[in-house]
């Protein structure tokens, strides 16, 4: 009776232990920057090279990398402010966000393709997600 009770209790036991080891684990995303901080480092510039690529375009692999690069930056920025203690319970900050992650993305595609046009359209895409989040969650 005792050998067919152990394995049983061991199970528990191991089942007890992923439990426990599974909420002691470190949650995997860990935000770093305040939304104020991201706007500068990552938001803020790399918007701003975007908007000014029509009046600035690349003439070189180094200018159209840079335009790539920024792209990337403001389609993932869009990503960050979804996460952890930035993400805000509000449709409009989870709505603009993804705008800014789908128009990055369109602005991505744009430089990879050398298409000025497609950038300066993108560029409305983009202004149109910064100053809708900012209407209702930027408290001045
Ligand atoms: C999902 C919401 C959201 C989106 C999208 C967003 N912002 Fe912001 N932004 C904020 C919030 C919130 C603040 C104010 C943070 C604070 O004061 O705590 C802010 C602050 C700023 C600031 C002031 C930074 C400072 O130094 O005080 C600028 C400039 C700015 N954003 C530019 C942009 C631009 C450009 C875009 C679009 C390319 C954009 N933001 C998109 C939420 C957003």
């Amino acid at each position: 009776m005792r050998e067919r009770r152990l394995p049983l209790y061991l199970g528990t036991a191991a089942a007890l232990l992923l439990v426990a080891g599974a909420m002691s684990q470190e949650p995997a995303l860990k935000p770093v920057a305040t939304v104020t901080q991201l706007m500068q480092a990552m938001v803020i510039p790399a918007s701003n090279a975007l908007f000014n690529l029509p009046r600035q375009v690349p003439e070189d692999d180094q200018g159209w990398s840079e335009a790539r690069n920024s792209a990337v930056i403001l389609s993932e920025s869009g990503n960050l402010l979804m996460i952890g203690s930035r993400a805000q319970d509000s449709e409009v900050w989870m709505a603009t966000s993804r705008a800014l992650v789908e128009a990055g993305a369109a602005a991505l595609k744009a430089a990879q393709a050398k298409d000025v046009e497609a950038i300066t359209e993108v560029g409305n895409q983009i202004i149109a997600a910064c100053e809708s989040c900012h209407e209702k969650h930027w408290i001045r």
